[in-house]
């Protein structure tokens, strides 16, 4: 299977990590000879149809941060578009930056890999959370796969666990913890019962919260993956602006504090029913299974026949998230052994 990986930071060097980690035991166990083709990063691109290897990949950017120096084959200043007329590829991993006003590049890329019947991989929220049906639609017209395992909770198994793993059950609603960033920096608040700007400053400084944390302490992250679920999972048409949305940034010690002493957490839960698109800080009980700390991400899917299923995971981090990208991979794969 040859991919064309376009971004190339965090989640995309995890998968150049995971391609050349796991490249024996793809071929071995699904006889898949997984190949990077082409990367892009901001500064151009690094192409060749033999495949590129991994490691150097990696070392390249690591030594002078743009893949386009990669030897004989960087290509400097070349756009994502014109990369995808210049190579054959079965499959886009699309693993740039979430952009939630206009979700470009990766609406435009994804949109020409689909016109061109490849499949698609990302790990991007923007433009799903702006043009699901739309993307949507057009894949299915196209006869192609479209997955997106990695946009929701990085590495916590929900969307393929949904559809291939309750099969028959209906899902009537799902309610989580979708953003790590929120939920370690309340975690954090309520072990050590320190403020929340002392406490996002302190998760800024160990590279846990952004330098600009608007979409996750306003909980617009968490709306992007209410989206996406609600598209995915409970067949609810909606976008971004559906989603009601009520930030931590409110949040103060007194009131974890208060909370505490009742055997209550206030954690950032986002929930997904046909009645109700809402992100907002409420009170959980410390022994449910909502009590979950520092970065993890979890869901509870109430189901018909299952009663309440819950999966708990890693919701960031550049392997993990590889690891969601590969899951879709090897299910591509498997379904169409290219
Ligand atoms: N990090 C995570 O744990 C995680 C988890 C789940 C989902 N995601 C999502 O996955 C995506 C990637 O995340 P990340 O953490 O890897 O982001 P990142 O570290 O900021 O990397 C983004 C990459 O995209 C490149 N890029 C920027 N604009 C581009 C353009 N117009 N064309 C081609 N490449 C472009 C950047 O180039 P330069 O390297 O030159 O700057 C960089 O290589 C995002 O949509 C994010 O929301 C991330």
């Amino acid at each position: 299977m040859r991919i064309c990986l376009m971004g190339f930071g965090a989640v995309g060097q995890g998968v150049a990590k995971v391609v050349s980690q796991k490249k024996d035991y793809l071929l071995k166990n699904y006889g898949m000879d997984l190949k990077i083709v082409a990367v892009t990063d901001s500064s151009g691109a690094a192409i060749s149809q033999e495949g590129l290897d991994p490691e150097l990949l990696l070392k390249v950017k690591l030594e002078s941060g743009k893949v386009s120096d990669y030897p004989e084959m960087g290509v400097k200043a070349i756009d994502g578009l014109d990369v995808l007329d210049k190579v054959e590829y079965d499959c886009l991993v699309e693993v740039t930056p979430t952009n939630i006003e206009h979700g470009e590049p990766a609406k435009s890329l994804t949109i020409k890999a689909i016109k061109n019947k490849k499949d698609v991989v990302t790990s991007n929220k923007g433009h799903l959370a702006l043009f699901f049906s739309e993307l949507m639609d057009l894949s299915q017209e196209n006869g192609v796969e479209f997955k997106f395992e990695a946009s929701v909770g990085g590495a916590m198994p929900i969307l393929n666990f949904a559809q291939e793993t309750l099969p028959g059950n209906e899902i009537k609603s799902i309610l989580g913890i979708l953003n790590g960033t929120t939920n370690f920096i309340l975690s954090r608040m309520t072990a050590e019962g320190s403020s929340y700007e002392h406490t996002l400053q302190e998760s800024q400084q160990l590279g846990i919260a952004e330098t600009d944390p608007t979409q996750d302490v306003e909980g617009i992250d968490a709306a992007c993956k209410t989206v996406i679920l609600a598209n995915a999972i409970l067949g609810i048409d909606c976008t971004l602006k559906d989603v009601q949305v009520t930030g931590i940034s409110r949040i103060t010690s007194e009131a974890i504090d208060l909370a505490k002493k009742d055997g209550y957490l206030i954690k950032l839960m986002a929930e997904v029913s046909p009645d109700s698109l809402n992100v907002s800080p409420r009170l959980v009980r410390e022994d449910s299974p909502y009590a979950v700390d520092g970065t993890l991400n979890m869901a509870t899917l109430k189901t018909d026949l299952a009663d309440d299923v819950t999966v708990v995971g890693k919701g960031a981090g550049s392997i993990e998230t590889a690891s969601a990208i590969l899951s879709d991979l090897v299910n591509i794969w498997k379904s169409k052994k290219i």
